[in-house]
């Protein structure tokens, strides 16, 4: 890649500070560009091929960033809230321009991609590219085999159309029963309004997967890690 971009943003980006600190670094001489001091914030650099340093350190590149987050509930699936706290906020990374690849509500845990790939984050949100998502969930109530037939058939949750086919699967039928549900649409508490379809309510909802990216077991609830280059190249594939 060899789109020139500035050199301020460039640093932003990077995680050296807000766009004013990072000005400020630039006309104190602390940063080179090619073995050159440089004091001009707005110069144009090729990020992947001039050398960027900062007090003699080579500032390394990468376009984009990809997190899985075990999104606790309490924070909402957005960049900036008022009221509550945000998935970003979790993350601590310096990059401005994450984002998190879709939403889950208030009180669902579990899997969430945040990402400044917008080109990735399209396409596994894009309606017509039916990525299946897995879910855990606690239901209120005994889940049978004729709510899984339901779910397979497709349910009226007062849209214009039925759902797609959902896979329902109980793992324990009981007065709270468990099971896993994989929908290959993203309606809004799409899982929640297909269990209120049959008469029951969600009482715990965690996300499993998404595509070919399963939450990793190891990440407590709030944790997150980098997504490894395996990962990236299926789900990219
Ligand atoms: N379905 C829901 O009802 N809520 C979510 O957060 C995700 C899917």
């Amino acid at each position: 890649m060899d789109k020139k971009i500035r050199l301020d943003k460039f640093l932003a980006d990077m995680g050296l500070g807000t766009r004013s600190e990072v000005k400020a670094l630039v006309k104190k001489g602390q940063i080179s560009v090619n073995n050159a001091a440089v004091r001009q914030p707005e110069l144009k650099i090729s990020p992947a091929i001039d050398n960027v340093c900062y007090n003699g350190e080579r500032i390394s590149y990468a376009e984009f960033e990809y997190y899985m987050l075990n999104k606790p509930a309490g924070c909402v699936s957005a960049t900036e809230d008022r009221m509550h706290k945000t998935v970003l906020d979790v993350i601590q990374s310096a990059r401005k321009d994450l984002f998190p690849v879709g939403r889950l509500d208030i009180d669902t845990e579990g899997l969430l991609l945040l990402t400044n790939d917008g080109e990735l984050a399209h396409r596994l949100l894009s309606p017509r590219h039916h990525v299946p998502k897995t879910y855990y969930a606690k239901i209120d109530g005994l889940v049978t085999s004729e709510d899984c037939g339901k779910f397979a058939a497709g349910l009226d949750i007062g849209e214009k159309q039925n759902t797609l086919p959902a896979a329902l699967q109980v793992l324990i039928a009981g007065d709270v029963s468990e099971i896993t549900v994989t929908i290959t649409e993203g309606k809004y508490h799409q899982v929640k309004r297909m269990f209120e379809a049959v008469g029951k309510q969600v009482l715990y909802l965690k996300r499993l997967s998404m595509g070919s990216l399963s939450l990793d077991k190891a990440l407590a609830t709030g944790e997150y890690r980098k997504l490894t280059p395996e990962e990236i190249a299926e789900l990219k594939d």
